[in-house]
């Protein structure tokens, strides 16, 4: 029985282009649900920009636009991403569209009709400059636990402290920079914390569902504290004017809070493009054995597990079947960032001429069924695509195509051997092993199961050697025979790998001249079939190319070997400039080891200042925490706090070192000489 599949991805919001984490969910998303069609399931997938918000209004002032104008363009820049990675989504809409607005009025009026919406007072910081309440990330001001300024309304950038707006030390507007006054206003609650509601999810999120992890995180939520009262609280689902979303309905001047209609959008999506087939979307809803599959990432989890299945419940809806979650994207280790240079455009993937199926491969090969992180490492990734895609799966094709065409006239033989025959059905027995672990997302089990059955394809080759058989005389039938047997395995191999690589698989089907490839074509031989010209499939990557993938690259100028350390001595600079750099001596207070990484330490450093600071250093290869502490090192004290996995480092410390440390091995922390005091500046 074929499967009715309805596959969403998060739906981004409208504020800007793609970055390499969409990318990421859609290639996971894409890869299932090609599978899905590969076995002959009926799929519909869908996604839409998720058009409203505080942020998209304010952004859209800012570049002059309205919001329906800002969001249209960030659509209109949609398609080269999607077609350039191969993402085969049925639909793109948004979630600005009638359906939208019409679907989210819909389940509110069911919701309100269930009394599970409650109006409330709620005072909050308004900008009185600016007529408007103030969303959480446009309040700043000083931090009300280390006294940093500029801070966000509901965390610390610095010592990380949570909080709410009121808190924050002489707040302001960051829109205005006026100073916010309180106000009251009415919202409007969605009460989750309705015994019908807490009964409904906690039953809903630990029947099995969702993945494990998931479950038990989301478990918190329903711990009961001595009173019997669960952690659940009520949803704030309502924002005043002015605001870019759907207005409440019978309540002019409020509208439904961005993350009420955002995955309402899913739905809306689905409802269009069944209606561009002709086919009634109430009808296609009510049928039991349709499957809804939303994929998303781990920081949308509650939105989805707790929110969504209770908007849809109590609204008289299906409620999802899956929610698959994804951990986050991580460059070389770190969480991407623009300014440091560690974030990968996808479109610049794109233009620097990269195949997109090399992404695609890569990021299948580390992805599992788990809520893990998922590190894109350049060297890796090199290694990757050249030892395993191209070394062992495109060799084996280009090893044996060009005899048969010479010799066979493209035929292959039917015959194949003991031997031959052997190795392809181990091959064609291993089809359900790759397919469930597809089906499981574990992508990366499925692509090192399908390597190993391409090593004994090549193991196979080795022993047969092809290219001896073609020089020795009356040989030719048994070199016709290995070179089929090439060939039929190259066939199996490929439609295993279709889910991933769906355009390469394009191209071995013009060349291998048969159908599109289905999962079932695996138990079928090509037998006595003539095969077209081999044409080259696909490149090798250039690892000194991929550097200009990062947003800033590496220095390329070699250094002149006669200078001082090996490096050359960088651009020229005024007193001015020097000044900027503002040097103190700190002492370190505690040196310790980083859990998860071995180039890090982190150090509590004293500069003189009423708070110690925290910096994270890479010089755990040369020294042990040891050594370091209670000693005084030199620290760049204004260098702008940077998040990294681990936490948040407030500044650096200088150390030297050879710019080739293959040459010459070694950190040096920099100490003052004997006299030197925290909190005296380096000049
Ligand atoms: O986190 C985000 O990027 C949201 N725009 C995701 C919305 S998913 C769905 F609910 F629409
Ligand atoms: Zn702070």
């Amino acid at each position: 029985m074929p499967r009715k599949l309805f596959v969403t991805t998060a739906l981004p919001y409208a504020n800007g282009p793609f970055h390499i984490g969409h990318i990421m969910e859609y290639i996971q998303a894409d890869t299932w649900v090609r599978l899905q069609r590969m076995l002959g399931h009926e799929v519909h997938f869908v996604c839409a920009d998720d058009a409203h918000g505080a942020p998209i209004m304010i952004a859209a002032e800012k570049a002059g636009q309205t919001p329906q104008q800002f969001v249209a363009g960030v659509a209109a820049g949609r398609k080269p991403y999607l077609e350039g990675f191969h993402i085969a989504f049925d639909n793109w809409h948004s979630t600005d569209a009638p359906e939208n607005h019409e679907l989210a009025r819909a389940i509110y009026t069911a919701l309100r009709k269930n009394e599970l919406i409650e109006v409330r007072v709620v005072e909050q910081f308004f900008d009185p400059a600016k007529g408007m309440f103030l969303p959480d990330r446009f309040i700043k001001g000083g931090c009300p636990k280390c006294g940093a300024q500029d801070q966000y309304g509901d965390n610390c950038e610095v010592c990380g402290a949570v909080y709410a707006p009121t808190d924050l030390k002489d707040p302001y507007s960051a829109l205005s920079g006026a100073k916010p006054v309180l106000r009251s206003s009415e919202h409007f609650f969605f009460k989750l914390s309705d015994p019908r509601c807490v009964e409904f999810l906690e039953a809903w999120t630990q029947d099995g569902r969702l993945q494990p992890e998931v479950a038990n995180k989301v478990r918190e939520w329903f711990a009961r504290d001595e009173d019997g009262r669960v952690g659940l609280g009520d949803w704030d689902i309502s924002r005043d004017a002015p605001y870019f979303g759907i207005e409440i309905p019978d309540a002019p001047g409020k509208y439904f809070y961005v993350w009420l209609d955002a995955p309402v959008g899913y739905l809306a999506s689905l409802k269009n493009w069944l209606g561009k087939l002709g086919l009634d979307y109430e009808a296609y809803m009510a049928d039991p054995e349709l499957e809804q599959i939303h994929f998303i990432g781990k920081d949308i989890v509650t939105f989805h597990t707790l929110f969504w299945p209770s908007m849809l419940k109590f609204s008289g809806r299906k409620t999802p079947d899956r929610v698959y979650v994804h951990g986050h994207l991580t460059v070389s280790g770190e969480k991407m960032s623009k300014s440091r240079g560690t974030g990968i455009s996808p479109l610049r993937y794109l233009e620097l001429g990269f195949d997109a199926e090399w992404l695609r491969y890569y990021i299948a090969a580390k992805l599992n069924g788990r809520v893990e992180d998922l590190d894109f490492n350049p060297d890796d990734f090199v290694a990757r695509v050249n030892s395993d895609l191209i070394g062992k799966y495109i060799n084996i094709a280009s090893r044996a195509a060009g005899f048969l065409s010479k010799r066979f006239g493209g035929r292959l033989s039917a015959d194949l051997g003991v031997e031959g025959r052997a190795l392809l059905d181990a091959l064609r027995a291993h089809g359900g092993i790759v397919r469930e672990a597809y089906e499981e997302r574990e992508f990366g089990k499925a692509l090192r199961e399908v390597m190993l059955l391409a090593d004994r394809v090549n193991e196979y080759v080795d022993r047969h050697k092809p290219w001896e058989l073609a020089k020795q005389t009356g040989m030719d039938a048994a070199l016709q025979d290995v070179c089929s047997v090439c060939i039929e395995a190259f066939r199996l191999l490929t439609l295993y790998l279709k889910p991933v690589l769906p355009a390469l698989a394009a191209k071995v089907e013009a060349f291998l001249n048969i159908p599109a490839l289905q999962w079932a074509d695996a138990q079928r031989a090509l037998g006595h079939h003539a095969i077209g010209e081999y044409k080259h499939l696909m490149q090798r990557v250039d690892a000194k190319g991929l550097q200009a993938l990062f947003d800033a690259p590496a220095p390329t100028a070699a250094p002149a070997p006669a200078l001082p350390g090996g490096e050359a001595i960088a651009e020229e600079i005024g007193i001015n400039d020097f000044a900027k750099v503002d040097l103190r001596i700190a002492r370190i207070v505690a040196a310790e080891r980083v859990e998860g990484s071995t180039k890090l330490l982190r150090l509590t450093l004293d500069a003189g200042e009423a708070q110690t600071r925290q910096v994270f250093s890479g010089i755990a290869s040369a020294y042990a925490p040891e050594q370091l502490a209670g000693k005084l090192t030199v620290l760049v004290a204004n260098l702008a706090p940077r998040k990294m996995k681990f936490g948040i480092s407030q500044g650096m410390v200088l150390a030297a070192s050879h710019a080739d440390e293959g040459a010459e091995p070694g950190v040096y922390v920099l100490e003052p000489w004997p006299g030197a005091r925290p909190g005296m500046r380096v000049r």
